[in-house]
Parts: structure tokens; C-alpha cells; sequence
């Protein structure tokens, strides 16, 4: 009895005072709440105020085991490089471009990690990346000479005025593409391309040449109409063109395009799959007698075999022609290697007042171990190719196919039939889907940042140029 009076006493008194009780309890909670808040803030602050002052980690990496700690400061590394990297936004007196043709994004990075020595590609290391889109990603069967016109001229091959079936020269003014190569020119600068195909490939026409079909690469697959209307292969407009003329160095292979009449050998065989130039032609001889009538007169040297290349002072010359292989220089076994022919051009086209534009096209032709090679071998002439500050450097890797303009031929011709060739080749021309890589470094390099078009790279190079695509000074 007693005890439940003892009860009932002390819960009335707790009645009492259960305001009391509230505002103790509100009380309690309100400073907690207080607490966190300012525990929160103080946390936040110190995190922003860590990851802005990356040199004062320590009291981070004190809280991770040695093992982590390791990977810890790789991270933070490679977190300071990001956070320190400026690009210079004056104007490149120099563009550097070495094109990897055959070469896609899963085809790098297998390189990257096939040695036992997993190491980074020079490229690696530059500050700015993009990818370039690629029409060939939705259109069957595709014709790679055209995203190759659309890279480098800018204007898709699609929305270009077309030359008339004469090749009337009305139309081909009108419809005259100016190139990175040409815009370089006129822009002043010394001009270059080096590729290990022929000077007649893909990538040449579109650097120098307009032709109505993209299989004219010499007259071999011109119709004798089109010629007697004065149509030109592009063999020809190297000669004759304005780009090709004012070129101070081009090298590569194609000798059975330029001229009728050449020596094989075992190592330096004709290419039945390309074009061979008619009889009577010899292209090489033009150009020495059109560069021996320059007046004032120049500097200039026609190189066919590797040992004539070795021993060519550049530094001496105004134009070098390297015609150094009957088809495409890879199929020569005895053809220079990548790196004399870079540093001869580079003794060609470097002077001390003037820029330059150089592009360097390389094929790669090999699968497994030997294609790791061969991107070390790019690795190392990328390595020699820097250096200059005021050069601005791109490295684009794609994967266009590397068709003839044989076998576009039989492709165009033998689209509706399922004959085994041509699907085949089909096929092969349906293996290029995915974007181009682009790595950048050099003044303007922050121009490729993004997915871009693939008419991109010309606007791009132009505005670097200071010039725009039409060959007119840029007013900025
Ligand atoms: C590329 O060249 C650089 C500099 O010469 C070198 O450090 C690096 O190991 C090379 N990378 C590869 C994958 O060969
Ligand atoms: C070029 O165009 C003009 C008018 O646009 C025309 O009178 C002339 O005949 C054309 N020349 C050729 C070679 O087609
Ligand atoms: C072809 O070249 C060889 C050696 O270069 C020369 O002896 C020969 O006369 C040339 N033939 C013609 C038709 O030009
Ligand atoms: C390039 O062409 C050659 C000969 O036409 C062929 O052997 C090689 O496999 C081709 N390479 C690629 C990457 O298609």
C-alpha cells in the first residue's frame, strides 16, 4: 500500500514539473543540432580547403595504410598536374601532325598494356584530348577518301560542289577546297607531308588535289574522255596544282603513279591493286623542270633511294621530293626509316623566321607484337618531334581502312553483287565505325576539348593558322 502512495506522489510531482522537462529536453536538442551543424561545416570547409591546397595532404594520407598510400600519391600527382595545367592561347608559329592510321581506341589501349613494362605513349601525356566523329560510323559500304577530304578540308565530301563530268574549270574554281595544307601557305608558313603510303593516297588528295571521282589517283583509272576534257588525276595536280607546287617537302612512295616507265625490284615490286601511270608520263621529270624555272631560282633535291636521303642536306633546301617506293612505301623493304625521313623534313622546313605545318601520315600495317612495335617506333619520332614552344602538336588516331583505289573500284562497281571479293571488302570497309582520337599540346591546344565533327579539325587548324577557311586573314 505504501508503496504505491509512494508511486501516485511521484508522478504528480512529475506532472508538474513536465514543462520543465520539455524545455530541458528542447534544450538538449537544440544544441546537439547546433553541434553538427558546425561539425558539418568545419568538415566541409577543410575538404574544399584540402583539394585547394594540395600541398598540405598530409593529415589525409596519414589515415591510409602504406600499401594505399602508394596509389595515394600517384592520385594526387596526376590531381596537381591537372589543377596546374595552362594552355598558352597565343599563336602557334608551328602545327605538328602525326596521323595513326589503322589504329582505334581498343587497339591503344591493348598497346599500352602489352609489354611487361606497361609505360605511357608520349601522347599520353598531353594536356587535351577530343574525339573526332566519323560518318563512316553509319554508312555502308564507305568510302574513307571522303572523311578524309571532310578532315581536312573541312566541308563534307557530300555538301562540296562537285566538279562536271568534263572537269570544266569553271566548276572546279567554284568548287575548289582550300586545305589545312593550303590555308598553311597562304598563311605563310612552310609545308610539309611525309606519309608511308604513296604522295598520291587519300590523304595527299585531299591535301592537294580535287578530282571528280575519288579512284583517279593517275591516269591509269582516268577514262581517256575525261582526260582529252581535260580532266587531272591527282598525280597531276601535285605538279600542276598551287599546293602541290609550293609543298617544300613531300615524301613517300607511289612511283608507279608518277611515271611509266620504273625499275622493280624484289623489295620495291609494282602494286598490281593501284593505279599505273599510261605511257609517256613521267611525273618526276615535270617537277624538276617546273622547280628549275622558279625564278628567283631555289634550292631543291628529287631523292629515290634511302641512301640519297641519308646524305641530302635539308637545311640547304627549298623543296625535297622523296619518291622512294614504286606502291605504297611500306611495301618497300628497303625504304628509309620514319625517322631520317621526319629529320630531313625538319631540316627542310624549319628556318628561323618562318613556321611551318607539317603532317606526317603513318600506316599501320601490322597486328600483335609487331603493331606494338610499330607504335613504339611512333612514340619515339613523336618524342624527337617536340621540343619547340610555340608548336602546337596533334597525334590523330583512326582506324580508316587502307583500301586501294583498286578495291574502292571494285567496291562501287560491285555493290549489288554477293560476290565473295567484294563482300569481303565490304566488310573491311565497314571496320571503321569508331571516332578518331586526337591528343593536343602546344599553344591552342584547348581548342579540342570535346566530341567534335570531322570537319572540326580543319576550322580548328585554320583559326590556330589565324586565317579562315576560305583563305582570307582572320580579323579577331
Ligand atoms: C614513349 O616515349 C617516351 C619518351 O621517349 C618513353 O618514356 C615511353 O616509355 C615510351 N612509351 C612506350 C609505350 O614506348
Ligand atoms: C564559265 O562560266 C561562264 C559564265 O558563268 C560561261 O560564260 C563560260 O562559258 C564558262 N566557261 C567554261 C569553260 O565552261
Ligand atoms: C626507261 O628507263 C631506263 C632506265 O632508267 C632507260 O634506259 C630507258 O631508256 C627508259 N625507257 C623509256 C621508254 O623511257
Ligand atoms: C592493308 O592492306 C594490306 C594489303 O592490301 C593488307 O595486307 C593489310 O592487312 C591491310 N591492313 C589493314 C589494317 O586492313
Amino acid at each position: 500500500m505504501a508503496q504505491s502512495q509512494w508511486i501516485k506522489r511521484f508522478c504528480f510531482q512529475l506532472r508538474l514539473k513536465s514543462s520543465q522537462l520539455f524545455i530541458i529536453a528542447a534544450s538538449v536538442l537544440l544544441s546537439l543540432l547546433i553541434t553538427l551543424i558546425c561539425v558539418g561545416l568545419t568538415i566541409r570547409y577543410e575538404v574544399s580547403n584540402e583539394v585547394a591546397n594540395l600541398g598540405d595532404v598530409d593529415y589525409w594520407k596519414d589515415a591510409v595504410s602504406a600499401q594505399q598510400k602508394l596509389w595515394y600519391d600517384k592520385g594526387i600527382e596526376e590531381l596537381k598536374d591537372a589543377m596546374a595545367m595552362r594552355t598558352s592561347e597565343s599563336q602557334p608559329r608551328n602545327i605538328q601532325i602525326l596521323v595513326i592510321n589503322g589504329i582505334d581506341a581498343p587497339a591503344l589501349a591493348n598497346a599500352r598494356f602489352s609489354s611487361s613494362q606497361p609505360s605511357n605513349f608520349v601522347w599520353d601525356r598531353f594536356p587535351h584530348v577530343a574525339r573526332i566523329k566519323n560518318s563512316c560510323s553509319h554508312s555502308s559500304p564507305c568510302n574513307a577518301a571522303n572523311v578524309i577530304k571532310a578532315i581536312w578540308t573541312g566541308v563534307p565530301l557530300k555538301a562540296a560542289p562537285k566538279l562536271d563530268s568534263s572537269c570544266g574549270h569553271n566548276a572546279s574554281h567554284a568548287g575548289q577546297l582550300l586545305s589545312v595544307l593550303r590555308l598553311a601557305q597562304l598563311a605563310g608558313r612552310r609545308t610539309g607531308f611525309v606519309t608511308n603510303q604513296r604522295i598520291t593516297g587519300a590523304t595527299a588528295a585531299a591535301l592537294y588535289a580535287n578530282v571528280a571521282q575519288t579512284s583517279w589517283e593517275c591516269d591509269g583509272l582516268v577514262p581517256v574522255d575525261a582526260i582529252e576534257s581535260g580532266c587531272e588525276d591527282v598525280a597531276q595536280q601535285l605538279i600542276s596544282g598551287e599546293t602541290g607546287q609550293n609543298l617544300n617537302v613531300l615524301i613517300g612512295g607511289g612511283r608507279q603513279l608518277l611515271s611509266a616507265n620504273v625499275s622493280t625490284f624484289p623489295y620495291d615490286p609494282l602494286d598490281e591493286l593501284l593505279c599505273r601511270a599510261r605511257s609517256g608520263r613521267n611525273l618526276l621529270r615535270d617537277w624538276l623542270q617546273h622547280k628549275l624555272k622558279l625564278k628567283p631560282s631555289k634550292h631543291f633535291e628529287l631523292v629515290q633511294r634511302e641512301e640519297q636521303l641519308s646524305t641530302v642536306n635539308g637545311n640547304s633546301l627549298d623543296y625535297l621530293l622523296g619518291v622512294l617506293a614504286n606502291g605504297d612505301l611500306s611495301r618497300n623493304s628497303q625504304a628509309p626509316s620514319l625517322a631520317i625521313m621526319v629529320d630531313k623534313t625538319l631540316q627542310v622546313l624549319r628556318r628561323p623566321v618562318v613556321g611551318h605545318l607539317l603532317i606526317v601520315e603513318h600506316y599501320v600495317q601490322q597486328q600483335g607484337e609487331a603493331r606494338v612495335k610499330e607504335l613504339q617506333l611512333l612514340n619515339a619520332t613523336l618524342a624527337n618531334l617536340l621540343g619547340p614552344k610555340d608548336t602546337l602538336t596533334l597525334v590523330l588516331l583512326t582506324n580508316a581502312n587502307n583500301l586501294s583505289s583498286a578495291e574502292t573500284q571494285i567496291v562501287s562497281t560491285l555493290q549489288e553483287a554477293f560476290d565473295e571479293q567484294g563482300s569481303h571488302l565490304q566488310r573491311r570497309m565497314q571496320q571503321m565505325p569508331s571516332e578518331s582520337l586526337l591528343f593536343a599540346t602546344g599553344p591552342k591546344s584547348s581548342l579540342f576539348y570535346s566530341v567534335h565533327e570531322e570537319t572540326y579539325l580543319a576550322h580548328a587548324l585554320s583559326y590556330a593558322l589565324g586565317m579562315d577557311v576560305f583563305g582570307r586573314q582572320l580579323q579577331l
